[in-house]
């Protein structure tokens, strides 16, 4: 049976109140916390950088998944590390050197992962699947929250679910952007085991009926 896991994104939370955000949504119910770095450059908007992850680490137990939307990647992965991510994943087209950056990233200590934006090949993946700890599928182009999902992702995903099947190796396949309870089933089984929402769940007053409702679709 498979393991699912829901993943905020705190993009979408109160950043005056983050401390207790993140604990609310762990209490609620979050796997993971998904930690989205943006540096107006990759992409068009400017969020938060190690210092926040640095900060909400002692609020919570549960793994900080850090999702690079910034170019170059390599420098700031130390800092990451050190600031207590687990995961950190990044975009392809921002790294001149994937091998490099995915090895960087597991000599920090974290596990390693791609990002796939709508338009971006999965032949990244090519050569590099033995370093991969998780694939991310985006399901709306990057930069911002609350935009509606991309239904060609769910095809990305069956692609992704297939090479992780015939790699053997234990591989997270998450998904990101404009998931809601309404739409996470198709995305399960389309093959993505962990989902990233943000506006779907910091939107809402009760984050856990939100959770549960997913866990509920996911059960079906
Ligand atoms: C978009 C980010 C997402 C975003 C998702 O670039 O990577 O993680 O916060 O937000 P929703 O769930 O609102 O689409
Ligand atoms: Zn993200």
């Amino acid at each position: 049976m498979t393991t699912y896991r829901i993943a905020p994104s705190i993009l979408s939370a109160d950043f005056a109140r983050l401390g207790e955000e993140v604990r609310n949504v762990v209490a609620a119910g979050a796997d993971i916390i998904h930690f989205d770095v943006m540096d107006n450059h990759y992409v068009p908007n400017l969020t938060i950088g190690p210092l926040v992850c640095q900060a909400i680490r002692p609020h919570v137990q549960v793994p900080i998944d850090v999702h690079l939307m910034v170019k170059p990647v390599d420098r700031i992965i130390p800092d990451f590390a050190k600031a207590g991510a687990n995961i950190i994943t990044f975009h392809p087209e921002a790294s001149d050197h994937i091998d490099r950056t995915l090895q960087l990233i597991r000599d920090n200590g974290c596990k390693a992962g791609l990002v796939f934006n709508p338009h971006t090949p999965m032949h990244y993946l090519d050569h590099v699947m033995d370093k991969i700890d998780m694939i991310l599928i985006m399901s709306v182009n990057p930069g911002f929250g609350g935009q509606s999902f991309i239904p060609q992702a769910l095809k990305k995903i069956a692609i992704a679910r297939r090479m992780i099947d015939e790699s053997g190796r234990d591989i997270l396949l998450e998904v990101d952007g404009g998931i809601k309870a309404d739409n996470i089933a198709e995305a399960a089984a389309a093959g993505a085991d962990t989902f990233v929402a943000g506006s779907a769940i910091f939107g809402k007053p009760d984050y856990k009926a939100v959770i549960d409702e997913m866990r509920a679709q996911l059960a079906k």
